[in-house]
């Protein structure tokens, strides 16, 4: 495998809110890629170095240059001084290599690890924390008998890429079904998805429930009971689990029936002086009456004559087709995705949070006989667990998905995106551009 610093997953990053860090990503990673890489797909053309990289802090507002546009890669032996300011609220980010063409292959290799932004708010809160604060990086990965990594490769050697890649292992923190030993006291722990295309059914052995305090940007208004949680790739999640009366015994955290990660509870343990407080952190709702723009985007899958999937596209455009979606920085827009594909994406932005407004089902018929817009039923409001702040978006078949956000940040060229790698890697992917606030 590869990783960050040789590390799967690579150290966590632990960030404090407006202090800024300056972090030196270099490439030391072989000349030669270990996966089969698909020159077909626009930007892995055969002129290109194999090996390729550039790190992206998913989550993370940072100015365009410092973001890992999927352009800015180096190869081996070139490094690249990345600044990141931390002006945002706490929450669990994560950074993965955002090389264009290949990060499917480059995050399966390993390149992914925690970033932790914390603050003085959330602190006072006094949730678990230190040594009771905990990230867990689930993925799944093809392992053959022999032992080896294996990425999936279609019947076209001069065109390999598969359109997704699930895996036969669920690994937690790199590990196939680890354990931890905990105490029976509070823990948190953030459950982070970083698999190319699995989405995760996460629950806890006899019927114990968690409590949800955060989703991708951070804190929720107030703690969520969930017996079971759906983490879409990329997807944040962090929950408070309490052991207290699990002495001496164990608890499993599952993926639908199996078992990814075993906590074994020790007899006894210091005392627990952690709060879960009834109120977190006030969610202040975004009225989209006040978005100055409200795009609607398409999400296509163009199949060949076979109905096998050629590519995956966002509003009908390639990567290089020039800009449309051109936000001025500090303004409100709603962007709705109309999903006409048969499955859900989930859709991130970089730079910006954003909120889950509705979901509603639309006429498929009535849109590709006249690209027009009619629904068939009403608006569904956002789940429980959606209404803190978000990072990354189920859209659903058949649903028009719509969320709201201000475009704070730095001017400048960013993306958005599917997260599901393998659809991200076949033009999926469109830059987007922060016009300067209008003075
Ligand atoms: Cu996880 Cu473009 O990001
Ligand atoms: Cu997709």
């Amino acid at each position: 495998m590869w990783g960050y610093n040789g590390q799967f997953p690579g150290p966590t990053i632990e960030a404090h809110r407006g202090e800024p860090l300056l972090v030196e990503w270099i490439n030391a990673l072989p000349t030669k890629h270990f996966l089969a890489i698909d020159h077909s797909l626009h930007g892995a053309e055969r002129d290109k170095p194999e090996v390729r990289a550039v790190t992206h802090v998913h989550g993370a507002r940072v100015s365009a240059g410092n973001d890992g546009f999927p352009e800015d890669w180096y190869p081996p032996g070139h490094a690249m001084l990345y600044h990141y300011p931390n002006g945002q609220d706490a929450a669990t980010l994560w950074y993965h290599d955002h090389a264009m063409g290949i990060t499917r292959l480059n995050i399966y290799a390993g390149l992914f690890g925690a970033y932790i932004v914390r603050d003085a708010e959330e602190q006072a809160l006094n949730l678990p924390s230190g040594d009771y604060d905990i990230p867990v990086m689930l993925c799944d990965r093809l392992v053959a008998q022999d032992g080896q990594l294996y990425y999936p490769v279609s019947d076209d050697p001069d065109a390999p890429w598969v359109m997704q890649c699930l895996g036969n292992l669920v690994l937690c923190n790199g590990k196939i079904f680890p354990y931890l030993e905990v105490e029976p006291r509070r823990y948190r722990f953030r459950l982070i998805n970083v698999a190319n295309t699995r989405f995760f059914d996460l629950s806890l052995s006899h019927d114990q429930a968690m409590q949800q305090i955060a989703s991708d940007q951070g804190l929720l208004a107030a703690p969520l009971e969930r017996s079971r949680i759906e983490l879409y790739p990329a997807e944040r999640v962090d929950v408070v689990i309490d052991f207290a009366s699990f002495a001496g015994k164990s608890l499993q955290l599952r993926h639908e029936s199996q078992g990814i990660l075993e906590f074994r509870v020790r007899a006894a343990g210091r005392r627990d002086t952690s709060a879960l407080p009834a109120t977190l952190r006030p969610v202040t709702r975004i009225d989209p009456a006040a978005a100055v723009h409200d795009r609607i985007l398409t999400l296509n899958e163009t199949d060949d004559a076979n109905g096998n999937a050629m590519q995956m596209l966002l509003d009908g455009k390639r990567w290089s087709d020039p800009i449309t979606e051109n936000p001025r920085q500090n303004s409100i827009e709603t962007w709705s995705f109309v999903n006409l594909t048969g499955d859900a994406h989930p859709i991130h932005l970089h730079l910006v949070r954003f909120q889950v407004i509705d979901r509603r089902p639309f006429d498929l018929f009535a849109w590709n006989a006249h690209r027009k817009l009619v629904f068939t039923g009403p608006p569904v409001a956002p789940e429980p667990q959606e209404l803190g702040w978000k990072d990354t978006v189920r859209a659903d078949a058949g649903m028009v998905t719509r969320i709201a956000m201000r475009f704070e940040g730095e001017p400048g060229r960013y993306v958005w995106h599917c997260h599901f790698l393998e659809h991200e890697d076949n033009e999926m992917m469109r830059p987007f551009e922060v016009l300067p606030a209008k003075s």
